[in-house]
Parts: structure tokens; sequence; C-alpha cells
């Protein structure tokens, strides 16, 4: 949610803060800006729009060339998405310039105080004071760094600010409370980011800050220390993908690159997870296992696509380990009171590892003594560094709004977070771990094998591109799989898509069938749980019965499904638990090809953001 760069080195300042922003434009695209220091003074540019309305304001009227800049890409939360409300935001003198990720909740009180003080502002943004209280503080300190600690020791709310001050042209200062920020570091250079992929093409080098941290930037290096000026521990890491990773490479979208990189990022998440002795192992553990074989109850806490990767760990968990297990939208978790105590393991998935609903379900979770565990795709990033466990998912950078490959690899360490359950429980012998991961490590072969017969899909999405409503049916773990469905219709289609247990449906959903709306049916294995096959074949001829346009999703060799279905997609057979894995992906490859018949933007959907930092 919004995306914020800054530079110092020997480069066009320009240059490098305009292509780190392309790089984040996923995190929010409704305004953009620059600032950068030149002769003297602070020079900036900002567009309502997305960047390239920027770009073109700066090729029409340039910015004279500088090395030293800030930048941010916008989701807008306080004022429209206006010029005037577009960041940077500056001081009166025009002097001090600042761009911000989060919100600023006491920003009417400190508005009000200002103004009382005869500063005038500008637009409608939380951000504007700050550059104004910078301003003030600077006057007296001389000091851009110092002036930033003291003025966020006033600011309530989440924050990533980035401010830079014409009277330090060498400087680029930056602030962290509850919001992304990273350091790169490179040679003479130094890069601050919403996310590493804004400086990937300059170096891999990157410093964590931790949170109420500030961060003073030069070209010979950073300084970091709390809000109270005590110098601060860093932790430095090397960012283990490069800048083509973030590129599109040859695809239209980003989302058509990443469904096509799943059989790798499913293959990658599972490398190295099972040790020469058959154990599995997670990444950073600082749970001790007896404290996991105390375990009464597992609380899954994710949002949008990550909550339905947790709605189907809850049956591999349960399965597996015959523990209880709830999964929960992150946003209402905290808020109902709920029961957790020293034996609730709670598990939040989260792709970006900045998802402040679920970060602060992760939060009230720990105050109340409960062991925490990430699912997360981000390394470093806040989720992880908060909870007592991190299992990482090793989908490479994932930047189309829509998640495809992260929800894939999230599955898969959703089942090896539940195989290691019943690892350490002793509910799941050695050899039965190995089956289901021998199982897991075939998975990848198979995506592919599904992406290879997508043609048809495709074709009946474009066929569809009219329609106003699709349905999504499923039972087991296809029901999540048929809300996943129905949301990333909802995301990138702009189409009514709901999704429903399909045991449901004589509930109620089935008044909404009529004649030719289309009905996605996820149809489980007719092996295994053979009873669940039967019944979902008896809905389809109950829609169908009543009208409905059926498109099937069922396995290879499944015969009983073929008089029912007006389309039929094949998926390869695989164990009950793990079918999510393959029935996924013709929804996102239906979903994309929808959205691009419907002429919809398919990687930056409208009032979307990938990273969602505030509540
Ligand atoms: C946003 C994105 C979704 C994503 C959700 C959770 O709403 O648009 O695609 O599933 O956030 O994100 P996370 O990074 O926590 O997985």
């Amino acid at each position: 949610m919004c995306g914020i760069v800054g530079y110092v080195g020997s480069q066009s300042a320009l240059d490098v803060v305009v292509a780190g922003l392309k790089r984040l434009e996923y995190r929010g695209y409704d305004s953009a800006g620059v600032a950068v220091l030149a002769d003297g003074g602070m020079a900036a540019a900002k567009k309502a729009g997305k960047l390239a309305n920027l770009e073109k304001e700066l090729v029409e009227r340039p910015l004279p060339a500088g090395s030293t800049g800030i930048g941010h890409t916008r989701w807008a939360t306080h004022g429209g998405p206006t010029d005037a409300n577009a960041h940077p935001h500056l001081d009166n003198a025009g002097r001090v310039a600042v761009v911000h990720n989060g919100i600023i909740e006491n920003f009417a009180a400190l508005r009000a105080e200002l103004a009382g003080r005869g500063h005038t502002l500008t637009s409608e943004t939380d951000t504007e004071v700050v550059a104004h209280l910078l301003a003030e503080e600077f006057s007296a300190c001389a000091d851009l760094a110092e002036a930033m600690r003291l003025v966020c020791r006033r600011l309530e709310g989440a924050f990533t600010l980035v401010a830079a001050h014409a009277d330090e042209p060498d400087v680029v200062v930056g602030a962290r409370r509850n919001s992304p920020l990273v350091v790169g570091v490179g040679e003479g250079e130094a890069f601050l980011a919403s996310d590493v992929a804004a400086f990937i093409a300059h170096t891999r080098s990157a410093i964590e800050l931790g949170q109420d941290q500030v961060v003073e930037l030069r070209r010979d290096g950073v300084n970091v220390t709390g809000f109270d000026g005590a110098p601060a521990g860093t932790r430095s890491y090397h960012v283990d993908w490069d800048a083509s990773a973030a590129e599109k490479g040859g695809y239209d979208y980003f989302m058509l690159k990443e469904i096509a990189e799943q059989p790798k990022a499913v293959a990658d998440t599972l490398l190295g997870r099972v040790d020469a002795d058959g154990s599995l192992t997670l990444d950073e553990v600082r749970i001790p296992p007896g404290v996991l074989r105390e375990v009464d109850k597992v609380v899954v806490v994710a949002c949008g696509t990550a909550f339905h990767a947790g709605l189907i760990a809850k049956y591999a968990i349960e399965h597996w380990t015959r523990v209880p297990c709830e999964v929960e939208l992150a946003s209402e978790f905290r808020y109902r009171d709920p029961i957790l105590d020293a034996r609730t393991l709670v598990i939040a998935i989260s792709q970006s590892g900045e998802t402040m609903d679920t970060l602060m379900a992760l939060r009230h979770a720990r105050e109340q003594g409960a062991r925490v565990l990430a699912v997360c795709n981000t390394n470093g990033s806040t989720i992880p560094r908060e909870s007592d466990a991190v299992l990482y998912t090793h989908a490479g950078p994932e930047v189309a709004v829509a998640s495809t490959k992260a929800f894939l690899t999230q599955l898969v360490a959703c089942y090896l977070v539940a195989l290691y359950l019943g690892q350490v429980r002793g509910t799941k012998w050695g050899d039965e771990i190995q089956a289901v991961v021998r199982d897991l490590s075939r998975i990848s072969d198979e995506v592919e094998r599904v992406l290879e017969t997508m043609e048809p899909v495709r074709e009946l999405a474009r066929s569809l591109a009219s329609k106003d409503t699709v349905l999504f049916l499923g039972r087991h773990v296809g029901y999540p799989v048929a809300l996943e469905g129905a949301l990333k219709l909802k995301e990138l289609a702009y189409m009514h898509a709901e999704g429903f247990a399909a045991g449901e449906l004589k509930h109620g959903p089935i008044a909404l069938i009529e004649e030719d709306v289309p009905v996605v049916v996820v149809v489980p294995s007719p092996r295994g749980r053979s009873v669940l096959h039967d019944k979902i074949v008896s809905n389809i001829q109950e829609i169908r019965a009543r009208g409905a346009r059926t498109i099937v999703i069922a396995e290879e060799g499944d015969g009983a499904v073929v008089p029912y279905a007006d389309h039929l997609i094949r998926i390869p057979a695989t164990p009950v638990l793990l079918q999510p894995l393959v029935a996924t992906v013709p929804l996102q490859v239906f979903a994309c090809e929808l959205a691009t018949a419907r002429g919809n933007e398919v990687d930056q959907p409208r009032n979307l953001a990938k990273s969602v930092t505030v509540e």
C-alpha cells in the first residue's frame, strides 16, 4: 500500500527513483510523484493517475538533474487521488519533501496546531503535516535525521516516511513504524524502498529496519537509530533473486508470468525441507518441540487469497494431526476477543509479510501468550520477524496484484506445517510423511501438465466475457478452491462471482441459478472419498436441470461427470487433500483471460493494492 523510494549516490536520482517506482507500482497506482535535490533547492513533480502520467509530465517539464531523490506511488487513504494529494509533500518554503506510506492517526490535531502557527496546508492528506513539522524541527537543529526522530515521536499510527531537505543535499532520511522499509547498500550509493524490488537492479545487499527506527542514508553508508536517538543494531541480508525475477520476461502481464512460474515455485518451496534422516525442517523455529506437543488448538489468520490457503490448511492439519483448527479472517480476529493461550498455535499466512490486518492479529495472539508461526514469501518482512517460527514460501517476487504462485506455495507450506506438527506430535510416522512429501514433489509436474492444456479454458473465458455472473461450487478442499476462483474473478474481471459449498446450494444459493448462468464446479476425486464425489455429481445435475451452464473441473478418468458437463476441464489425479494445487490453476487462467477479454488491467485491478498496510 503505497510504494516509496529514496536514493543517494552518483547516478541520476530521477532515473533510479522512477525505475524503482515502476517496480513498486503494484503497491498502489492512483498517483505518483518525485522530488530531486538540485542546484541548492528542491524540485518536485507529481501527478494523479498511473506512473505513466508522471513520466509524461517529466518529459514535458523536466526536473533539473540531481543525485539525491525520493519518490512515491500512492494508494489513497486520506484525500482522493488528485495532483494536490499526490506525494511528495513539501513545507511552505519548499525546502523539505516527504513521502509516506500508512496512516498518521493524530494528523487532524497536528494540522490544527500547525495552522495555529501560521502554516498553510494545501492537501487533504495526513502526510503533509510531516513536511511542515520536519521543516520546523530542522530549522532548530539543522539535522534531518534528528528532525525526523523528533517528529516521529509525536506521530501516532502506522507510517513509513522518507524525506530529503535542500540544506542537506547528500542525505535521505527514512523512518519506520508498522510499515515496510528496507535499505539497499551499493558502492558509493544507498537506497531506501518499501520492497527490495525497487533497487535490485543496483544492489542485492539489503538491511532490515526494525520497528521505530530512523535511518540516515549517505553515499558512504547508513546510520540507524531508534526514535530516541540510540544507535540500533541492524541485520544485513543478501537478496537471493535478481532483477530478471521482477521483470515480465516476455509475458504481456506479470500475472501470466507468475501463473507459468508455478511449477518452479511449488518445487522450490519443497526444496531442502527433508533432512538426510527423513525428518522435516522449517526455516526458523523458535518454538520448542515440547510446546508444539502441548498445542491443543491451531488458529490460522490471513486475508484474501492467503485466507483461502488457510481454509485448505485446516483440512490437512485436522486430518494429519487431529488438533482442532479454526481459520479466521485476520481483520475480524482480534475484535471478537478470541480464546487464546499458551497452548494455541496461530499460523499467520501472508505473501507480503506486511498485511496490517494479519500483523495486528498476530500481535494480539502473542500478547495472549499464543505462539505464532508465519508462512511468508518475503524474507525479512515484519510478520515473520514478529513471529516465533517461520516457513518461507519460495515463490520469488509476486508483482501482479492478484495472487497466484504465492497461493500455490502457501498451500505447499501449509501441508508441510501440518506434517511437521504431525511429526513433532507423533501423529504421523516418518514413512507416512515421506509418502506425502513424495506426492507433493510430483505436483510440480502435474501443474505443468495443467498449464499445457489451458487453451480451451481461455477460449471458454473469452466466450463468457459479456456475462454478469459466474458462480463457483466445491466440496471439502474444493470449497475454498471455489472461493478462490470467485475472488480471482471479482478482482480481475469485476464480475459478480460467488463461491459456495456445493452442499449448501439447496439452502439458498440455488435460487441464483437461471438460464445459462455459468457455474464452475470443482469435483473431488472419485477415488478415496467417493461419497463426496457422488454428492457433487448430484449437485451438478440439480443446477443443470435449472438451466445452469456447467463448467466442470474433474480428475482425468472421471467418467461420471461427462453427461452433465457443458464444458469439461480435466486435471491430473492427485491425493484428495492435494487437489487444490492443480484445481486452482484453471481458475487463475480463466479469470486472467476474462479480465483481458473485458479490457481490464490484469496486473493492476481497479481500487486494489497488493500489499495492504492499513487496517
Ligand atoms: C491484498 C491482495 C490480495 C492478497 C491479500 C493478502 O488484498 O490484493 O491478493 O491475497 O492482500 O496479502 P498477503 O500479502 O498478506 O498475502
